[in-house]
């Protein structure tokens, strides 16, 4: 079975599933076996990278209208594609036994892998908390946006608050050059620390480079249509380190079903499940609902900018001092 990883960020646009095709070609290419998984529900688009239209996704599986072979699509570039979910089909809640049946036959679609890499949708309230928490390896991209900063924060917080207790690293992207993004790595593993006694481990930096969007209008993974870019060298840089770290043990059983999960969530019309940060998913009508998130989504911006004013404060003085508790 192979090693799972996700990659996710509290904000959208940070470069994810470029990262995820990227690193998962640049693994396939060091002789890994890769498979990369669209878990982004709302916005499934690693196919629209690769300039390809599944036909079948395992949200086809799990309506009985597609089998498991036909979802996984080789690529050109050595990796294999799972598409997660078209988010077009009504589909009704599977009971525990059927969801158990269904786990013990998707699961077989990664034995041959030796990395499972998966992109998600970004933000807290999502409903994609719930299944990261599943996860072994967390990758949150950030950039040096300070929404992107206090969002990435938020995103660590409601997962250390959950009690997830796999393993969190980040990469730098969009920054301009390596001591850029290692800054923003400061930034977020000084502040979990102090706060959240976590440790966040550094994957490296994705430099800013437009080249990464002249390969997205064509449609062709960066590295493979600028192979000496800049860029490609980040996301090689980034593979070795992935190749160099060892593996976190996977409940695969677990996995699966939280996906399966989220896709039968995430294919019904919209309701907004809220992820709050003492992990209670909210009551009452979805006014209610909605408005409790704004709040808390409010609130937590309000807190964490301070708290990233203050850290740069620090940084730049050089203090010691301790912040407030947040
Ligand atoms: N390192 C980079 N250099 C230049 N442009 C970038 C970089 N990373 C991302 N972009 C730009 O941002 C766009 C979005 O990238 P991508 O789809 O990988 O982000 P994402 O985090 O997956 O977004 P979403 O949250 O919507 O899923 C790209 O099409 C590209 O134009
Ligand atoms: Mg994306």
């Amino acid at each position: 079975m192979p090693r799972v990883v996700a990659v996710t960020s509290g904000k959208g646009g940070v470069g994810k599933s470029n990262f995820v095709l990227n690193v998962g070609i640049s693994l396939a290419m060091m002789d890994s076996r890769v498979q990369i998984l669209d878990a982004d529900l709302g916005l499934a688009n690693l196919d629209v990278l690769l300039g390809i239209r599944p036909h079948s996704t395992l949200e086809d599986v799990m309506l009985g209208r597609a089998d498991l072979d036909d979802i996984v699509i080789k690529t050109d570039y050595k990796v294999n594609l799972i598409p997660g979910c078209s988010g077009t089909q009504d589909m009704a809640d599977l009971s525990q036994e059927q969801i158990y049946n269904l786990v013990k036959k998707v699961r077989n679609v990664s034995s041959q892998a030796d990395c499972l890499l998966v992109d998600t949708a970004s933000g807290i309230s999502t409903g994609v908390i719930s299944f990261l928490m599943a996860v072994p390896e967390v990758i949150v991209g950030v950039s040096h946006e300070p929404t992107s900063l206090t969002d990435a924060y938020a995103l660590i917080k409601v997962l250390k608050k959950n009690g997830y207790s796999g393993r969190i690293t980040m990469f730098s992207s969009m920054v301009k050059n390596s001591a850029a993004g290692h800054a923003i790595y400061k930034k977020i593993s000084s502040a979990c620390q102090r706060f959240l006694d976590t440790p966040v481990g550094f994957l490296g930096s994705v430099y800013y480079d437009e080249k990464l969007s002249r390969a997205v209008t064509d449609q062709v993974p960066a590295i493979v249509r600028f192979p000496t870019s800049n860029i490609s060298r980040c996301y090689r840089v980034i593979a070795l380190t992935l190749l160099g770290q060892n593996n976190v043990e996977t409940d695969y059983d677990k996995f699966w079903a939280r996906l399966i999960n989220m896709i039968m969530k995430g294919s019904r019309p919209k309701t907004v499940k809220a992820v709050s940060f003492n992990g209670n998913s909210g009551n009452g009508s979805i006014e209610n609902t909605i408005h409790n998130i704004l709040d808390e989504q409010r609130r937590t911006r309000f807190l964490l900018e301070r708290l990233v004013a203050k850290i740069e404060r620090d940084v730049d003085s050089s203090g010691s001092s301790r912040g407030p508790a947040m």
